[in-house]
């Protein structure tokens, strides 16, 4: 695998922070958590990272091999529900970056009691631990668009309610209302960002585009679920990764952050373009029982990030994508052990007894 090649042809990300930092990442071996912590370390020469995951779904250790040796990161194992080891993580730390949750929503639905553990006790446990040994760090917490439920019209701003319509983002819910909960009560130094939906290198097949890349790759049927129509609003992982590093830098305590990009397309759209970049016919596309709760349209509206820190998405969805296909295809070694039949299973969320 060439996890350098994650930033395809990004070239040299130029330098914006030299200030000290020791930052406490969690799930930095997941998809988007181990794209952020080597867009930290490229993009920050004085940084301590530390990256904490418990190596569970979506976890790869494979994908910071390009950092292992990199004196200022550390990676240990360990999970963000255990107290007494956050405590003695926490405690000299000038920010936390929680990632780490259970993430995919058809798990949740096979399974919803691991999402209230890993994502809602999770976050609240390192609430807890910088309440009690370090009140003063900075907590970034990733969430995502599902928070706010479907959109039928129009986008989401920062002040619209909460409406999950499944555990794992119920679980996110929950978690993001501790957060602000802790902001509130405790003076806890607290940003949250909710992003759409991400792409690129490094994710676990079971989610829709790297299913989809794998799966036509290997002339297997593409199951799109109900009639395909569904939408959402797609954004290229280092935009995401750029913006949560925006907000831990200038975001304001108490403040939640939307992230788009504004590439809203549906999952018989995007199937229909990666099966054109490699050049494979339509006919593998076949239409599958839904699942339930399937939101109809997730859209956020970035107007805050983009004018009050200065973000704006760099990365053309056409162009993203073609990369990103690209990557499945030079790095089957990568993706082959993952592409078990149960992740790429049609039906996830019919899978009883998913592995843990
Ligand atoms: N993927 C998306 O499209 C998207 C969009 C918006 C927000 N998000 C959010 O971004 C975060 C990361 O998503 P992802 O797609 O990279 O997920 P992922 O499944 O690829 O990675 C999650 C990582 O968290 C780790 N983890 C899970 N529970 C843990 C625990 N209790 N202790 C320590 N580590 C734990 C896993 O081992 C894994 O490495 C999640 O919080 C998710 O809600 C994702």
């Amino acid at each position: 695998m060439t996890p350098a090649s994650a930033n395809h042809g990004t070239g040299t990300i130029p330098h914006i922070s030299e200030k000290h930092m020791r930052l406490l990442v969690t799930g930095g071996l997941g998809f988007i958590g181990s794209n952020f912590c080597r867009h930290m370390l490229t993009k920050h020469a004085d940084i301590e990272l530390i990256n904490l995951d418990k190596i569970g779904i979506g976890a790869n250790p494979s994908n910071l091999c390009d950092v292992e040796n990199d004196t200022r990161y550390t990676f240990i194992k360990g999970d963000i529900r255990n107290f007494q080891l956050l405590s003695r993580i926490i405690h000299d730390v000038d920010a936390v970056v929680n990632i780490a949750a259970e993430t995919h929503v058809d798990r949740s639905i096979a399974d919803p009691f691991i999402f209230l553990q890993n994502n809602t006790i999770g976050t609240f446990t390192i609430l807890e631990a910088l309440r009690k040994h370090n009140p003063k760090a900075k907590l970034i917490q990733v969430s995502t668009d599902e928070v706010y439920g479907q959109a039928l019209e129009g986008s989401f701003t920062e002040r619209d309610p909460l409406n999950p319509s499944n555990p794992y983002s119920a679980s996110k819910a929950a978690a993001d209302m501790f957060v602000l909960s802790y902001c509130k009560t405790y003076g806890i130094n607290v940003s949250i960002t909710r992003c759409t939906n991400n792409f690129g290198p490094c994710q676990l097949p079971e989610k829709l585009i790297p299913k989809v890349i794998i799966r036509a790759l290997k002339n297997l049927a593409i199951p799109i679920y109900g009639s395909g129509t569904n939408i959402r609003d797609w954004i290229y992982v280092e935009d995401h990764c750029e913006a949560v590093d925006i907000v831990l830098n200038r975001g304001k305590s108490g403040e939640i952050y939307n992230i788009s990009a504004g590439n809203e397309f549906s999952n018989i759209e995007i199937a229909k373009k990666i099966l054109t970049i490699l050049d494979k016919p339509e006919r593998l596309i076949t239409f599958v029982e839904d699942r339930p709760g399937h939101d109809l349209r997730y859209s956020l509206d970035s107007t805050k990030t983009r004018t009050l820190l200065g973000w704006q998405p760099k990365f053309s969805f056409q162009h993203s994508l073609e990369s990103t296909v690209q990557w499945y295809v030079e790095n089957e070694n990568w993706w082959t052990p993952l592409a078990t039949e149960d992740i790429l299973s049609p039906t996830p969320w019919r899978l009883s007894g998913i592995p843990p």
